[in-house]
């Protein structure tokens, strides 16, 4: 089943709800990719992953400077899920698409608990009751094109 953003997972701010979007859709072309035992497909949309993931995290840290957030607990979280992918990245790569049917499962389950339960739901609602005190579009000062986000396929 894809993952699917819903309104119970918005964090109350405009950009990084839309960052959580394109994150998810990017987590279920992974999951298809893994499905399918595309190895090169699911190279190409982990590393797609990680470079959003740098932008998201930036731009949340921005936005958590803004509005005098802790953001420590996000960044040892953040560093623990970025060990996480790469480890996941390297284990599938290393069987080249040969991979179990229960190494499908296993890797499927954690992209989507991984993006869902353990990054928005438990970490990333933190910041919920602050970011609801400001406008839903409230965006800090940002430089470079960090702040867009666009939808993958
Ligand atoms: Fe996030």
């Amino acid at each position: 089943m894809r993952l699917k953003w819903t309104k119970q997972l918005s964090v109350g701010n405009a950009i990084i709800d839309s960052e959580h979007r394109n994150l998810i859709s990017i987590a279920n072309n992974a999951r298809r990719a893994i499905r399918a035992r595309d190895s090169f497909t699911l190279s190409q949309e982990l590393e797609h992953l990680e470079e959003w993931l740098y932008v998201h995290f930036a731009n949340e840290g921005k936005i958590a400077q803004a509005i005098n957030f802790d953001f420590s607990q996000h960044k040892l979280a953040q560093q623990c899920w970025l060990k996480e992918l790469w480890f996941l990245r390297d284990e599938l790569a290393c069987k080249n698409g040969l991979w179990s049917d229960d190494a499908i499962e296993q890797s499927c389950h954690f992209l989507s608990d991984w993006m869902i339960d353990g990054h928005i739901i438990s970490l990333d609602m933190l910041m919920k009751p602050v970011l609801q005190t400001y406008d839903y579009n409230f965006l800090p000062s940002m430089t470079g094109d960090a702040t867009h986000a666009v939808v993958a396929g």
